[in-house]
């Protein structure tokens, strides 16, 4: 696919439902009493995989249209083998979350992933669940994994590194605990799974560093509205923010304030950032998101931060290219450890449409040049999130971006490219 360089960016957009939420609905709905109204989810290849996952474990989710599912729950131990391996394609937040509910249910069950997911670490889920008493066996670390549902025991566990879907296995295992389980975090993560369960009727105590939960005999999750995704909405908001005269509006964005880094670093580069609308639904914030393109500056990001934009350090890194200074992004080596090693495809990318960034161990530096890149060709490397930083890169370049292996944005944003050409306006690209 070729994307061409465009003059600005205008308009009006909605993305889809949150893809955090989006797993997080299905499951918990599954766990639950009755029914689960789903509204505004967001379909995608990722959570399509969460959706056959679920239907192969007993739970009968009917789809009313695109984004409305309705998901019959089987009850908090009422999942079974479905007598063959529960395929999670891509998607590492199902495989985290899954491995913590299925530790207490019963029967046999094995998971299974793509080459990628299959590549990435389980051992960080593995050795909790296994210390809460879960009975599993993972392949040299990763997947395919083997779970037998066992009783489990509360823990106090501490995360060796911030990851919100570790922190959410742990979570959904102690519901089916005996006593309660703590989870303390580095650095706090974003807390969706915590959100869901207190509106499901779980008993969930949160402290500055730590959150517990308590065993449930039963959940109810009537309802549940998820937000437009930030990390989908982040693209558009990067290429309004580099093009000069841009002025975009991503209509209802979930805004929990340990999604919304991106805002803070787009702020603090320059960009023009509003929101309207503000309003709570069912726990998470939502609104609408203005942003007004124009010269950027360099920024720095430390660990502290990285959980708040984790899905979105790519895109900094684009954002860097284009700006005054130069940008440093530490802290950041779980990049390594997403659907590629983001470290070195971001930097591979960047280099290719002749941005100077360099990879470090734990991130990168960037030095800005604010003219458009010369542009030239991304491979996305198989990652969703690489093959739309490539897009962006080629709208706001000087020739464009050839892009191989577009079609993976679709993981977690089928129409991304449409949605792009859509609000990209031709004229003098300067
Ligand atoms: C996610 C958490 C993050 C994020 C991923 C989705 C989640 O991963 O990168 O895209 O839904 O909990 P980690 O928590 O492992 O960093």
């Amino acid at each position: 696919m070729k994307v061409e360089p465009a003059a600005r960016i205008d308009g009006h957009i909605g993305v889809p439902g949150d893809k955090s939420v989006s797993h997080r609905a299905l499951l918990i709905g599954a766990l639950s009493e009755g029914e689960t109204r789903v509204t505004h989810w967001g379909r995608s290849g990722d959570t399509e995989s969460t959706l056959g996952v679920v239907r192969a474990l007993g739970a009968r989710v009917e789809e009313e249209d695109v984004d409305t599912l309705v998901v019959h729950g089987v009850g908090l131990r009422g999942l079974r083998p479905p007598g063959e391996a529960l395929d999670c394609g891509n998607a590492g937040t199902l495989a985290r979350l899954l491995s913590g509910i299925l530790a207490f249910q019963e029967g046999r069950f094995v998971l299974t992933g793509d080459e990628s997911l299959a590549r990435r670490p389980m051992g960080r889920v593995v050795v909790p669940l296994a210390e809460m008493g879960a009975t599993l066996d993972a392949t040299d670390g990763g997947l395919p994994l083997e779970i037998e549902g066992s009783p489990l025991t509360g823990i106090d566990y501490t995360l060796p590194v911030a990851s919100a879907q570790v922190k959410s296995a742990i979570l959904l295992a102690g519901l089916g605990a005996v006593g309660r389980t703590t989870v303390r975090e580095p650095a706090p993560t974003r807390d969706h799974t915590e959100l869901m369960l207190e509106a499901a009727g779980a008993l969930v105590t949160r402290a500055p560093g730590s959150v517990s939960v308590e065993p449930v005999s039963a959940l109810h999750l009537p309802e549940v509205l998820v937000p437009g995704d930030i990390s989908s909405a982040a693209p558009f908001l990067a290429a309004a923010a580099l093009l000069p005269g841009s002025t975009l509006t991503v209509h209802d964005v979930g805004l929990n304030p340990l999604r919304t880094g991106i805002l803070g670093v787009l702020e603090r580069m320059g960009a023009r950032v509003g929101i309207q609308n503000r309003r709570r639904i069912a726990g998470e914030l939502i609104g609408d998101v203005e942003i007004t393109g124009g010269e950027l500056v360099a920024t720095t990001i430390e660990a502290s931060e990285v959980p708040r934009l984790v899905d979105e350090l790519p895109l900094v890194a684009l954002l860097a290219t284009m700006a005054h200074g130069t940008t440093r992004v530490s802290g950041a080596e779980e990049l390594r450890a997403k659907e590629s090693d983001r470290i070195e495809a971001v930097t591979t990318a960047l280099r290719a449409i002749g941005g100077h960034i360099e990879s470090r161990p734990d991130g990168f530096v960037v030095r800005g040049v604010p003219t458009r890149p010369r542009g030239g060709s991304i491979d996305a490397a198989g990652d969703h999130r690489v093959a739309m930083l490539g897009a962006v890169a080629g709208v706001v370049s000087r020739d464009g971006v050839r892009l191989e292996g577009a079609e993976c944005a679709a993981i977690s944003f089928p129409g991304f490219y449409e949605l792009l050409a859509g609000v990209a306006r031709s004229g003098d690209i300067g």
